[in-house]
């Protein structure tokens, strides 16, 4: 048995395991183009366990928008034939004593809401459920087509937008994200995230980069991101003083309009189940509720363990 740092050479293995945490699987193109698109600058740390040369366990830590500056998100994937004679306990242990050995004070786990098995497992080894991100799903062959709201504002897209109009945009993405409740206790974004969720992504689209103004200034906006065959509603943003106004409502419809005239027959959305007006405006345009997400948190201590262990 031997585990090992992950680099570029273990790719293959690395996918194998990986795709089992996702709903849907990636394809090796995929996933080293993945690879190559990690921020340079944020810390993540992944290993492999080998026994008589199969990969039969993956473990990542890494920085993540959606944790807390101070935690950690945590990822083990081990494989089905291995379960339950405690790799995935050992690959856990060499990831919290690296975590605390780096002065992390927290690690966060984000499960299927359905997995019971892996939420006991979690919580057995500490973790506790903080939130529910419920998803919606609304389809857009049978969409009733409900005519565009008026809301005293224009609608505009992004196609053809210039520099100076994509900044703006991402300034008023700063600013709306760190108003939403799903990023109470997480780190501001920085222009950079912004823009990468706006435009640099291969899953953005300009055309589903869609603005509200008001008199030339911007009030609100909602991105959709490609997924497969769907459209993400990644998020929908209005600034306060213009909520209540049918603003979200008349961005989220055209949103659903461009993305239909482009022949997507579903909209999938995530929200924190207690994000009341989300989930309601939602829930008035008909899209319904399937299973989401349970992230779950853990607090290290550093007594546990002080020093990081060096793979062999
Ligand atoms: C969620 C959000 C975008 C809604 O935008 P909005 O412009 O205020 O919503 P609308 O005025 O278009 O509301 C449309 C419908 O949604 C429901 N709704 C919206 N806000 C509501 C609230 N606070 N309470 C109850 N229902 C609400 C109502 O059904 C409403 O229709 P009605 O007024 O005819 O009853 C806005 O609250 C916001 O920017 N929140 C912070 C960012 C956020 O959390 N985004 C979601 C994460 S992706």
């Amino acid at each position: 048995m031997k585990i090992v740092p992950f680099d570029k050479g273990h790719a293959e293995d690395a996918l194998c395991l990986v795709n089992l945490l996702r709903a849907a699987p990636i394809t090796l193109s995929e996933f080293i183009a993945r690879e190559a698109r990690w921020p340079v600058d944020d810390l993540r740390l992944c290993w492999l366990r080998y026994e008589d040369d199969r990969a039969v366990a993956y473990g990542q830590i890494a920085s993540s928008p959606y944790a807390p500056a101070d935690h950690l998100a945590v990822q083990i994937a081990v494989d089905p034939d291995y379960r339950g004679c405690g790799r995935g306990r050992s690959m856990f242990d060499l990831l919290e004593r690296e975590a605390i050995g780096r002065g992390f004070r927290g690690l966060v786990s984000t499960l299927p809401e359905a997995a019971s098995h892996p939420q006991a497992w979690a919580e057995a080894r500490g973790f506790h459920r903080h939130a529910l991100h419920s998803d919606s799903l609304l389809d857009l062959q049978t969409f009733d087509g409900k005519a565009e709201v008026s809301a005293e504002v224009s609608l505009t897209d992004m196609t053809g937008a210039n520099e100076m109009q994509w900044r703006e945009v991402a300034t008023l993405l700063q600013k709306l994200i760190a108003d939403a409740p799903d990023m109470r206790d997480l780190p501001p974004w920085t222009m950079a995230r912004c823009l990468t969720v706006l435009r640099e992504t291969p899953a953005a689209r300009p055309e589903w980069v869609i603005v509200a103004r008001s008199h030339g200034s911007p009030v609100g906006l909602t991105v959709g991101h490609s997924m497969g065959n769907e459209i993400y509603s990644y998020f929908t943003g209005v600034l306060p003083d213009w909520r209540g106004k049918h603003v979200g409502l008349a961005l989220k419809l055209r949103l659903i309009a461009a993305a239909r005239a482009q022949g997507i027959t579903t909209m999938r959305t995530t929200n924190l189940d207690t994000n009341m007006p989300a989930l309601r405006l939602n829930a008035s345009i008909g899209f319904r509720r399937v299973p989401g997400s349970l992230e779950l948190r853990k607090t290290l201590y550093s007594g546990a363990a002080a020093t990081p262990v060096k793979p062999q």
